[in-house]
């Protein structure tokens, strides 16, 4: 089993300042940085592009890039954000494109790959693909915005996604995303997520490597 860490979202971030923002995370003691990129067709808002995260590349960030793509034809953007500096990218189940292609070529271009499922997304839906992947990211939120409440009604989904783990011997990371603190994130923990992205609770947070430090421990 993976252990927990927690992926601060740069979403949550000072969009003006995204290098301080992603140095005050490494400073916090995360290793991960979490990267929301929305093209406001498969979600209805936009955020960043893969010129963002060269920037930050050269800025001097060496965070584990943790790239979560909603997008609705992603595999028309893996190359550029694999070049840009990403250490993982995730690509959503629900858009129409070849989705065991994409997974293979994100490792080809040395990349981590993910499989990711919105709310109301069974895990079933996912399920055949889970030998070829390294993270399965469970949405407890619907994408397209931070701040959002979580969703309890996801932590039989997270159950289920890690019984076929260990049923299977494999060993993705279990990552959740949307409306995670330190009282949530103990939730999923206990329904098997190991990896946990949070935005708002993260920047909001008055001991932010207190928080990294205390989900390491979960
Ligand atoms: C939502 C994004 C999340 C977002 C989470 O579409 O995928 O990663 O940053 O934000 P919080 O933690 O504020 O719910
Ligand atoms: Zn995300």
């Amino acid at each position: 089993m993976p252990t927990p860490l927690l992926a601060p979202s740069l979403l949550a971030g000072d969009h003006a300042r995204l290098a301080d923002s992603a140095a005050l995370v490494a400073a916090a003691g995360a290793a991960w940085l979490h990267c929301d990129i929305m093209d406001g067709h498969f979600v209805p808002n936009l955020t960043f592009g893969p010129e963002t995260f060269a920037a930050l590349r050269r800025a001097g960030s060496t965070l584990f890039f943790d790239t979560h793509l909603m997008l609705a034809e992603p595999q028309k953007y893996i190359e550029a954000f694999a070049k840009a500096g990403s250490n993982l990218i995730s690509i959503h189940i629900e858009p129409v494109y070849d989705h065991r292609a994409t997974l293979a070529r994100i490792r080809q271009l040395g990349c981590q790959n993910g499989i990711v499922l919105n709310p109301g997304t069974p895990a079933a839906a996912i399920e055949p693909l889970l030998g070829e992947v390294d993270l399965v990211l469970v949405m407890t939120v619907q994408p397209g915005f931070g701040g959002q409440s979580f969703r309890r009604d996801m932590l039989p989904k997270l159950q289920q996604i890690d019984a076929w783990r260990r049923e299977r011997g494999l060993n993705f990371r279990l990552e959740v995303d949307g409306g995670v603190d330190l009282v949530t994130a103990k939730e999923c923990r206990a329904a098997g997520a190991d990896t946990f992205v949070a935005g708002t609770s993260f920047f909001k947070a008055a001991d932010q490597a207190g928080f990294v430090a205390a989900v390491a421990q979960l």
